[in-house]
Order: C-alpha cells, then sequence, then structure tokens
C-alpha cells in the first residue's frame, strides 16, 4: 500500500452553520481509517459529500452551494497535519492534487455532489464519474457508513471498477448494528423519534418481530397520537399516515410489543428557540398549540421502561432539542440510556449530534452510529448498495 493511492469514500456530512461546523461527530469517526492508510505509507485522497446540492453542478458552489473546504480544514486540525483540498472531484485539480501527495499525506477532494452523475439514477453516467474517480487511485476504501444506502457512483460504482475494502467505521458499524438483529438482549427497547412516522413505519415492521417496546416522541408521536383518536392541535401530523399508523399500532398488540406514546407534552404556540413554553398534561393538546417536547410524566416513564434494558437502539430525538426551552425531553431519554448497563446504540445524525450537543460523553454509549437512514435501512433487512459492491470480490 506504501506508495499508492487509495481513493477513500468517508462520510464527512458534518452540519455547518454558515462555514462553520456545529458538530464533528462525523469527521472524528473517520479519523481511525485515514489514520491506518496514512501510517501505511498510502497517499490517502478522500472522497465525499455535503448536504444535498440540487444538481447544479459546480456554479452552485459559485453560488454559495456546501463545499467541503472548512472540512478539509477542521480534518486537518484533527489530524494534526495539512489536508490538501482539491478545487474539484475528479478533474484537473483532483488529478495535481493526488499526484502531489507523499507517502502518507491526505487531500480531500470537493463536495462529490456537485457532479450531477454522482446521484444519477442513469447507471452509465455513474459509471461514466466512477471511472474518473478510480483513475485517479489504484485502491478503493469504503468507509462512509452513512451513505451506503445510496446507490450513488462513489458509493456503489467506484468499488467495482477498483480492488476493494472496507474500512474500520465500516466495520464496526456493522457489527454492532449486527447484534441488534441476532437474538438482541432482552429486554430490548427502541426509542424512536424525528419528524416523520412515514421515514420509520418500515423499520417498526421489522423491529416488532424483536423488541419488547417502543418509546416513540417527537414530531411522529403526534401522528401516532391523532390515530388513536387524540387531539394533537398544529403538531406536525402527517394525516395521509393514520392508516398505516393504526396498522402498525394493531400488529404491534398482536405481536406482543408494547407500545409507549407521550402521555403528556411541552407546547407552545410556535416553533421558535423563544416560544414561550407551556406544560401540557394529558394526552390530547389544545387548538393553537404544537408540540415540541415529551412532558415531564412522558420523561419519567420513558425513563423507566428503559431502566431494565439489556438492549437500546435509540433513533431521533424526542422534542426539539436545538431549542433549550423544548430540550429536556431529548435529554432524559439520552440519560436514561447512558444509565443501561446492556448494548446501547443511538443511531442517526439527530440523536448522535444531540447526544453530543447535551454534553453527553460519548463513552456512555456502547455505540453512536454515523449513520441516520443507513442503520434504518440495515435494521429493515434492506441491501445497503455500498455494502453489497464491498462485498463482492474483486
Ligand atoms: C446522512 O446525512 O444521513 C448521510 O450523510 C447521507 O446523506 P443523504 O441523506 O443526503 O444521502
Amino acid at each position: 500500500m506504501a506508495g499508492q493511492v487509495v481513493l477513500l469514500r468517508a462520510d464527512l456530512n458534518a452540519p455547518l452553520d454558515g462555514s462553520r461546523i456545529t458538530d464533528d461527530g462525523r469527521i472524528r469517526a473517520s479519523l481511525p481509517t485515514i489514520g491506518t492508510l496514512a501510517g501505511r505509507g498510502a497517499r490517502v485522497v478522500i472522497c465525499a459529500h455535503l448536504g444535498r446540492p440540487k444538481g447544479g453542478g459546480f456554479a452552485e458552489r459559485a453560488a454559495g452551494g456546501p463545499s467541503l473546504r472548512p472540512v478539509a480544514a477542521r480534518l486537518g486540525e484533527l489530524l494534526g497535519r495539512p489536508v490538501a483540498f482539491a478545487g474539484d472531484v475528479a478533474g484537473a485539480s483532483a488529478a495535481a492534487t493526488a499526484a502531489g501527495l507523499a507517502d502518507g499525506e491526505v487531500a480531500l477532494l470537493e463536495n462529490v455532489r456537485f457532479e450531477p452523475a454522482e446521484t444519477s439514477k442513469d447507471d452509465a453516467e455513474r459509471a461514466g464519474l466512477a471511472a474518473r474517480l478510480a483513475g485517479l487511485a489504484r485502491l478503493y476504501v469504503g468507509d462512509g457508513f452513512g451513505a451506503m444506502h445510496r446507490k450513488h457512483a462513489s458509493v456503489y460504482d467506484v468499488p467495482r471498477q477498483l480492488p476493494h475494502a472496507a474500512g474500520e467505521l465500516v466495520l464496526a458499524e456493522i457489527s454492532v448494528l449486527r447484534q441488534l438483529t441476532t437474538d438482541p438482549p432482552r429486554p430490548y427497547v427502541v426509542v424512536l423519534g424525528g419528524a416523520k412516522p412515514s421515514d420509520k413505519l418500515a423499520v417498526i415492521g421489522q423491529l416488532l418481530e424483536r423488541a419488547d417496546r417502543l418509546l416513540i416522541g417527537g414530531g411522529m408521536a403526534y401522528t401516532f397520537l391523532a390515530a388513536q383518536g387524540h387531539r394533537v392541535g398544529s403538531s406536525l401530523l402527517e394525516s395521509d399516515q393514520i392508516p398505516q399508523v393504526s396498522a402498525v399500532l394493531a400488529d404491534a398488540a398482536r405481536a406482543g410489543v408494547e407500545v409507549v406514546l407521550p402521555s403528556d407534552h411541552v407546547v407552545a404556540s410556535r416553533l421558535a428557540a423563544d416560544a414561550e413554553p407551556e406544560i401540557v398534561p394529558g394526552a390530547d393538546i389544545p387548538d393553537g398549540k404544537l408540540g415540541l417536547d415529551i412532558g415531564p410524566a412522558t420523561r419519567q416513564e420513558f425513563a423507566r421502561k428503559l431502566a431494565d434494558a439489556k438492549t437500546v437502539f435509540w433513533n431521533g430525538p424526542p422534542g426539539v432539542f436545538e431549542f433549550p426551552a423544548f430540550a429536556a425531553g431529548t435529554r432524559a431519554v439520552a440519560e436514561a440510556i447512558s444509565q443501561v448497563a446492556g448494548l446501547t446504540v443511538v443511531g442517526g445524525g439527530d440523536s448522535a449530534a444531540a447526544v453530543r450537543r447535551l454534553g453527553f460523553p460519548e463513552s456512555d454509549f456502547t455505540h453512536i452510529s454515523t449513520g441516520g437512514g443507513a442503520s434504518l435501512e440495515y435494521l429493515e433487512g434492506r441491501e445497503l448498495p455500498g455494502l453489497t459492491a464491498l462485498e463482492d470480490a474483486s
């Protein structure tokens, strides 16, 4: 490997406020593989995405679209050595940057999603970009777990064109998620939050076969409450999902899985950091108010339901934790899970960011996944294209 250019696909999709990185968890999680490759003398060229450019190509960057340049700077700080930055993905700058690396040096390519072919549904278009990326390197390492559920050129097509291997982060993620799907110690308690039930119904269907309890908070809880006939005021509601949610509740009852929904709420008249929080006792939310967090009784109930857990999977915050007035539910859930002695997995960008933002040490949990959608799709039992490509021999 020494002296060879290795193309490393990482997930460095960090949340940014302007050009300030607000959570560098994914960058940190990518360090072990980068360090191993560089330590073996590889010339490491990292390919990654940031945000969701709208297909306008590099013109979008000129208009303020998401550039990875600040991520290169942060990565350099964390590695303690400079990280070269290529101003394109697989063009002249990328080629010159790769050619300029010495053994053990690291470079980052510009946001791969500025190349519209990256996310194309057309196999030939993606393969074309993949060939240009593959031309930069002799080997490919797939370590971008958070993007492995995407059939994208840099995730799925490049490893079909180069000798490849899985990175350390991907191996660690899979080994933990596999424990959740193969006879996890019981009680197995799942905490789900986040905005929409439509994003989570498929995984709930799978979890009903394994979990003992499902604690549901966050925006998605209001559709569940509405399905039970409760009033939800002006809270987030996916009314077209009510039949599916009702069916899931019936399936859970048949499967003997206990579903715990909020029994009280923290509400406000609007979604804003300075909105006046108000506690509403009881499951119903009055007209004109929207639920923004679980209430104190629900926090206690969730903590009780987590206390004897031997396995916990948590995806999605139960409240709008970004606003301190509505962060108590997320804090309570993180606190309760941090007390659990068994296997505790925090899955997903938002819940992982919440744990760090609220100041919980990562060591309070067995594993904080870097993949939101990817971990859910893995638990659903779906094939992750990026993983499939790495498993194929080459
Ligand atoms: C994520 O943020 O979950 C991953 O980086 C994947 O990003 P995407 O949802 O935009 O594909």
